[in-house]
């Protein structure tokens, strides 16, 4: 497959193995530009990231300098992220007259009926069947099957398609169709093109007119953070993009346009986990599914937390800076930071500065952050508290937004609680710390009694609203209850 040249005046981009000009405003989703250009398998279900009838497969570099097929929701992305690279639709994977073994195992298991969120599924599970990891777990699959990981016995990872909704088939067909696959075979092309480099992140100007609508706007890819941070400091107004997860839906549900975007989602600055023996620090623009692969469980917290937020195609585009970025009260990386006492590195053209996580929020999607400053990294103290959990109320378990999360870290020594942190989210206007539970807990025997007098404290923290996913009284409830499920957690734990 060849890469697109990086040299160009136009944006272009490797679609199954041909080169496409990309077309449209700025604010063309990738799912549109596609489906322009002929590609018509890739559906759009709800343009929100929901249901993964979008979905397709881009090459993205892995941490050791190969490419993995990702698979990430067309609907949200803009098509002008994806110049340079390389993408294959479900139309992409059929070889001359064969089809591919995801495709035939779909077929002969009875795994589509309409079919309209058929590709969409055959894009989640091509880029699974392609998971490098994927053969190890197969021998490890009863070891890997827990709530959060359920390997097949060919190691194919279910919840690979917790993005993907199929409203008529009914999933076991589906299921058994993922757990029938082989290993790729030798010769396969796509796999061939994991052990090559992925396309380098090319910087991108494009600047339309949209002739019926007069200037449509811009879209800037630049290759480094100082080219960036100087186009943020002479511009504050332009719009900072990451993995157009949350911003995606802004301009699909809500019609909001952009005269000018930054796209940072490439820098690689802003890129990868450094490791001090103070701190552990998260490139910013790391995305979800990048955090939990390379942390691989070695901040338990995140661990816990990164298979709760959202679905995998989410995971597979949003970046840990960009659940900052929002300010939002409901975001899911807060409240586990705040537990972890994390603090942001908050850089603009003039340099960088450190910020508490716990000072960062100052009001409703109001934070500290100054117009030219971007959060480049995330860094998380050592030692970790050894006791973390993350507790995420929704209404589903996967592909959802939380209601109420709540992070919890503590060291307990000689049976006293000798540091107790908890981060709340979904409970008031900002993400915040129990502070009063925390001074109650610290210093007191880790304890039934200790945790029974403390759960009204907690119950009483934060303001919380009626709205549409929970009411006040209920988010009042599931505060009250918390601290006690967490020592049971603990104490079933040892
Ligand atoms: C279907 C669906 C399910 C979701 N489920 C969850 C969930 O379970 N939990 C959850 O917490 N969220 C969830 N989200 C929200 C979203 O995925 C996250 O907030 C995500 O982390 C956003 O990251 P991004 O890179 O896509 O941000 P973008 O959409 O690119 O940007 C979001 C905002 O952050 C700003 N920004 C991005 N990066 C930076 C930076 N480095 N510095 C400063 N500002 C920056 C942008 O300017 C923009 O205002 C969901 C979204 C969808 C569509
Ligand atoms: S159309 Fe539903 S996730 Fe993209
Ligand atoms: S086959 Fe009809 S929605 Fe899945």
């Amino acid at each position: 497959m060849s890469a697109p040249a990086t040299q160009r005046s136009t944006a272009q981009v490797s679609v199954n193995s041909a080169v496409h000009e990309i077309e449209g405003p700025p604010h063309t989703n990738a799912l549109d530009f596609l489906r322009g250009v002929g590609l018509t398998a890739a559906k759009e279900g709800c343009a929100e990231g929901e249901c993964g009838a979008c979905a397709i497969m881009v090459a993205r570099p892995d941490a050791d300098g190969t490419t993995r097929w990702t698979s990430v929701n067309s609907c949200l992305l803009p098509a002008a992220a994806l110049d340079g690279q390389e993408v294959i639709t479900a139309e992409g994977l059929v070889d001359g007259e064969s089809v591919h073994p995801v495709q035939e195992e779909m077929a002969v298991r009875g795994g589509s009926q309409c079919g309209y969120c058929t590709p969409g599924f055959i894009c989640s599970m091509a880029a699974e069947y392609y998971r490098p990891e994927r053969a190890d777990d197969a021998s490890a699959a009863s070891a890997a099957a827990d709530e959060d990981h359920h390997c097949g016995p060919n190691g194919f990872d279910i919840h690979s398609l917790s993005g993907n909704l199929c409203r008529c088939t009914g999933y076991r067909p589906i299921r058994d169709a993922a757990y029938a696959l082989g290993q790729p075979e030798p010769g396969d092309s796509i796999a061939a093109r994991t052990q090559k480099s992925a396309p380098t992140s090319a910087s991108t100007d494009i600047h339309r007119t949209d002739t019926a609508t007069g200037e449509a706007g811009r879209y800037r890819r630049p290759s480094t953070l100082a080219e960036a941070l100087d186009i943020l400091a002479a511009e504050p107004e332009v719009l900072v993009v990451a993995g157009a997860t949350d911003w995606g839906v802004e301009v699909n549900i809500k019609g909001a346009r952009a005269k000018s975007m930054l796209a940072i989602d490439r820098l690689a600055e802003l890129r990868g986990i450094t490791r001090t023996d103070e701190y552990i620090e998260l490139g910013a623009a790391h995305t979800l599914s990048e955090l939990e692969r390379e942390l691989a469980g070695s901040i338990p917290l995140l661990g816990k937390l990164i298979p709760q937020f959202a679905s995998r195609l989410i995971r597979n585009a949003a970046t840990i800076g960009g659940n900052l970025g929002t300010g939002s009260p409901i975001g899911d990386t807060p409240p586990a930071l705040l537990a972890l006492d994390a603090q942001l590195v908050l850089t603009s053209a003039t340099g960088s500065r450190v910020v508490e996580l716990a000072e960062y929020f100052t009001g409703y999607r109001q934070t500290v952050r100054g117009a030219g400053e971007l959060i480049s990294a995330i860094r998380i103290p050592l030692p970790l508290a050894p006791m973390t959990s993350f507790q995420k109320i929704a209404k589903r378990r996967f592909d959802d937004i939380s209601s109420v999360a709540i992070g919890y870290a503590v060291t307990v020594a000689d049976g006293i609680v000798t540091k107790a942190r908890i981060g709340l989210g979904g409970v008031a206007a900002t993400p915040l710390r129990a502070r009063a539970t925390e001074a109650l807990l610290e210093g007191a025997p880790w304890t039934l009694d200790t945790v029974h007098g403390a759960a009204e404290t907690l119950a009483a923290e934060g303001t919380p609203m009626d709205d549409h996913r929970a009411s006040a009284k209920y988010r009042t409830a599931m505060l009250r209850s918390s601290l006690e499920r967490f020592y049971a957690e603990q104490e079933a734990g040892r």
